[in-house]
């Protein structure tokens, strides 16, 4: 008998360093309201430069500091009664009293700022960063195109988006790609996962053999190198919202060609393959069910070896006393006109 959860999923939100913004898109005197990890926060930039990233309540009356809030300085000014809060989190002034409160404190969360992205260390019990986030060299190579940006909200646990790039046989049934890639190795070493595979690329003028390599820091940060027609770099980033949806956000570069127009036109033909990607993936990731123990096929990717080094992300423990997770509601699923389609090479076509 299958015992079906009234939970989504399993799994409490992961610990690691995830992307809650690009570097760009905060500047200095700005507060930015945000909700990560369940909670509400507020990502701020100091004058000087600095980003913070805190809870959003004020530990007096509990005002929301990105509601009407200000920076001034290296502090940040509540809306309600004026009191201050160094990055810290720590109760810095309170305007019409002479004293502080030294038990008033709004929680922080280290924050680093890498590869162009802002990134947050999340972890449920306040744990200090475990591991670092590695420079992305491409991303500060002149030989590389500026970046292109994409980013979407899924209503499921970031598990089920990673489980995608292990699962190679879903390429040929959602992506309707006529190759699929063929997996060379996966590696985990600690928070540090490897996976390099094959794969053929159809050209006008034949068979390309081209190279998929990514490397996962922690649940948050991927970075994957695409090799074989042209050297395409992109950081995929999964934020829980909540236990049970994500925001995923992709920075891609792609090597220069020396040609400012054509590297932009093959930059974004790329771009929106993998935008397209992803429209195709969503309604599969919003409706499924998790199903902790799966029925796999014999050349079925190494799901076994993901989903033990997902599993050490978990700080509560992962509850397994159910057999199905099913979504608590239905998601619509949007037709996608593919090339392989038009073309006839549709596997659902014959
Ligand atoms: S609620 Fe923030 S100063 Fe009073
Ligand atoms: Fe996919």
């Amino acid at each position: 008998m299958t015992v079906t959860s009234s939970k989504r999923s399993p799994f409490p939100i992961p610990f690691g360093w995830f992307q809650i913004g690009w570097q760009d898109e905060l500047k200095p005197g700005e507060i930015q309201p945000l909700e990560y990890f369940g909670k509400h926060l507020v990502l701020w930039r100091d004058d000087k430069g600095v980003a913070s990233l805190n809870s959003a309540f004020c530990p007096h009356l509990g005002a929301h500091l990105g509601f009407g809030g200000a920076v001034t300085g290296e502090e940040l000014v509540c809306p309600f009664h004026g009191w201050r809060f160094t990055a810290d989190g720590k109760n810095s002034l309170i305007p019409y009293s002479t004293r502080i409160n030294k038990k008033a404190c709004v929680e922080s969360f280290p924050v680093e700022e890498r590869n162009g992205l802002i990134m947050a260390w999340y972890h449920p019990d306040g744990e200090e960063p475990m591991w670092d986030i590695p420079e992305v060299p491409e991303f500060n190579d002149p030989d590389f195109t500026d970046v292109i940006t994409r980013d979407y909200e899924i209503e499921a646990p970031w598990q089920d988006l990673a489980e995608n790039g292990v699962d190679s046989a879903h390429f040929r049934y959602v992506h309707h790609t006529e190759e699929v890639p063929e997996l060379v190795s996966y590696d985990a070493d600690g928070p540090v996962a490897r996976m390099k595979s094959i794969q053929k690329f159809p050209t006008p003028r034949g068979i390309v053999d081209g190279y998929i390599n990514a490397d996962s820091y922690g649940p948050g940060f991927s970075v994957v190198h695409f090799g074989g027609i042209v050297d395409t770099v992109l950081m995929g980033c999964n934020t829980p919202v909540d236990e049970n949806r994500c925001e995923m956000r992709f920075t891609f570069t792609v090597r220069s060609m020396g040609d400012a127009e054509l590297d932009s036109t093959v930059g974004e033909a790329f771009v929106d393959e993998i935008h397209k990607q992803v429209r195709e993936d969503a309604p599969i990731w919003n409706n499924k069910a998790y199903i902790p123990r799966p029925a796999l096929a014999d050349t079925d990717g190494p799901f076994t070896k993901f989903r033990k080094w997902a599993a050490q992300f978990y700080a509560e423990g992962v509850e397994t006393d159910a057999d199905l997770y099913p979504p608590s509601q239905q998601y619509p699923y949007e037709v996608i006109e593919t090339a392989s389609r038009k073309h006839g090479s549709d596997p659902f076509a014959d």
